[in-house]
């Protein structure tokens, strides 16, 4: 019995690991580490017609870092996984292929969002918010969210346009979600489709499956 419970528990985290979503191999030396984020809270906030009545695009930012705890709560809101059962998400996608990737850019780092595991993987070093949009309010708000499509996850490769727009769709409802947790929390926040996307990626190391569809800037709102 005992040797049975222990081949079903080595076959679960083999599953795990093999579905991507068990625990990270231990970081290289040298190699940053995948960041660990606090369990998102989710319930609270304004009710919802509230929040669609304060939803606004902004583009002035306070300087001041996004706390941990807010930051889990609003990538949850964003793009997190709302049934644990089926792996289903807070925002809708198109034939759920779920091929929208949400990348935080910071001052400290680019990361990306693994919503199975609730962390933050190390994508590229150093500062690029100047480069998530042409416009110079880019670089001041603390944090920047970047909506990229994983076009091997797209029909044609994202080369087939009907395929991209259904990305495209899918990233509004991700923006739109950025947006009522905003406004619920009183940060601001603004989409941007104005974006150098070849010197972004560049910038990021970005594959080129990786398709940069819209950033969006997320802070304080300046005083
Ligand atoms: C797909 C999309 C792309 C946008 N791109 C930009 C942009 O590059 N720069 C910018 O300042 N605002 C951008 N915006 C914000 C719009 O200008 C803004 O939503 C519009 O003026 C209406 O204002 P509101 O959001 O406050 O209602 C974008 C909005 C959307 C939905």
């Amino acid at each position: 019995m005992r040797n049975h419970t222990r081949r079903c528990t080595i076959c679960v985290f083999l599953m795990l690991i093999l579905c991507g979503t068990g625990p990270a191999p231990p970081a290289a030396a040298g190699e940053p580490a995948a960041v660990p984020l606090p369990p998102p809270q989710t319930n609270g906030g304004k009710p919802l017609m509230q929040a669609l009545a304060l939803r606004a695009t902004s583009r002035a930012f306070a300087p001041d870092p996004i706390p941990a705890q807010t930051l889990s709560n609003l990538l949850w809101a964003a793009w997190g996984i709302n049934r644990p059962g089926n792996g289903k998400r807070t925002a809708p996608s198109a034939r759920n292929r779920q091929e929208i990737e949400l990348l935080v850019v910071r001052a400290d780092g680019t990361f990306l969002y693994d919503a199975a595991a609730n962390r933050l993987l190390p994508v590229a070093a150093g500062d690029h918010r100047a480069l998530t949009g042409v416009q110079s309010f880019a670089k001041d708000a603390p944090l920047t969210l970047l909506l990229v499509a994983d076009a091997s996850r797209i029909p044609g490769g994202g080369k087939d346009p009907e395929a991209l727009q259904m990305a495209w769709a899918d990233a509004g409802y991700i923006s739109q979600n950025i947006y009522l947790f905003c406004a619920s929390e009183e940060l601001a926040t603004g989409a941007r489709a104005s974006i150098d996307r070849p010197a972004l990626a560049r910038a990021l190391g970005l594959k080129e499956s990786r398709i940069i569809l819209l950033a969006q800037g997320v802070g304080r709102p300046a005083r």
